[in-house]
């Protein structure tokens, strides 16, 4: 029989406190079901609405590129810095321990190598595979302008009716190829296609002129991609120009693990995203951070 001798008799319904709902913060996402909203507390900080998303899917079409020989022992001691580590599933199942509880952005297309056409991709991924993951996000490239546009699109649009129906977030990936143009009137157009058609958020490059004109006209919070390798001090000051001009965070791949020292480059970064520190501080915190003192 159950012990009811301490029960409690009074009551305290707060019947003069309205009962409280905390909006949800993330940019245009506060009519995404709670599954969804989780999902994405899980890749953007809670405490910022930003992220530090540590970029290393690119074997899916590239192989072991420099910096990714070895996944174990080159990102895993990155881990504990980031925000959210974006893989293919062939790695987080083979080579990212189970105990890591950030988000997951997992992608999910593919197809081509770069000895073939990038644009011509397909969904690679079953959602169920994703959903037995246990994933925060489903990373799909979409190819604006690109040969196989249409395609990609498709891809992104059903991605985005599996996801709604299971509450899984997709990051639209804009994936600019050789022949198209870096410029603020193309990221406008490929970041705005992504978000109409369901993106929950957006993946972008940042470009010197007009980017605060693309995450204006994104209703969803964009990303930026770091792009190829380049000295720390430009990766950082990329990296403030764009949260100052309105990205949620970075989604960084070369400039991290490519880096002379990429523990010290990776939270060189989240310095920035997430403590507001300027390209100068940064720099100084990477040097510090690398040299050991
Ligand atoms: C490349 O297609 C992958 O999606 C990468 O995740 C993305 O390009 C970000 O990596 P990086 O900072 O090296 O450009």
């Amino acid at each position: 029989m159950a012990d009811t001798d301490d029960l409690k008799e009074t009551h305290d319904y707060h019947l003069t406190v309205p009962q409280q709902a905390e909006p949800f913060p993330l940019k245009g996402c506060h009519a995404l079901d709670w599954g969804m909203q989780n999902r994405l507390s899980k890749i953007f900080s809670p405490a910022t609405g930003r992220t530090v998303m540590l970029a290393v899917d690119h074997g899916y079409f590239m192989g072991p590129t420099t910096g990714l020989e070895r996944i174990d022992v080159t990102i895993n001691p990155l881990l504990k810095f980031a925000d959210t580590l974006m893989c293919t599933r062939g790695v987080l199942r083979a080579l990212t321990p189970a105990t890591f509880t950030k988000g997951i952005s997992l992608r999910v297309s593919g197809g081509p190598s770069i000895l073939k056409e990038l644009s011509d991709e397909r969904i690679a991924v079953d959602i169920e595979d994703a959903l037995r993951l246990n994933v925060s996000a489903m990373a799909v490239q979409v190819f604006i302008g690109g040969e196989h546009e249409t395609q990609s699109v498709h891809n992104m649009t059903r991605l985005v009716d599996q996801g709604l129906r299971y509450g899984l977030p997709v990051l639209g990936v804009t994936a600019v190829g050789k022949e198209l143009t870096r410029d603020a009137k193309y990221m406008r157009l490929a970041t705005r296609i992504c978000a109409e058609l369901g993106a929950t958020f957006v993946k972008t490059y940042y470009v010197a002129k007009g980017f605060e004109t693309v995450t204006a006209s994104c209703p969803v919070p964009i990303v930026i991609a770091g792009g190829k390798k380049q000295p720390e001090a430009d990766a950082l000051t990329m990296a403030y120009q764009a949260i100052q001009q309105g990205a949620a965070g970075v989604d960084m791949g070369r400039n991290i693990f490519q880096s002379n020292a990429p523990a010290a480059m990776i939270q060189a970064v989240g310095k920035v995203v997430h403590e507001g520190f300027t390209p100068r501080e940064a720099y100084e915190f990477y040097q510090d951070l690398s040299s050991g003192s």
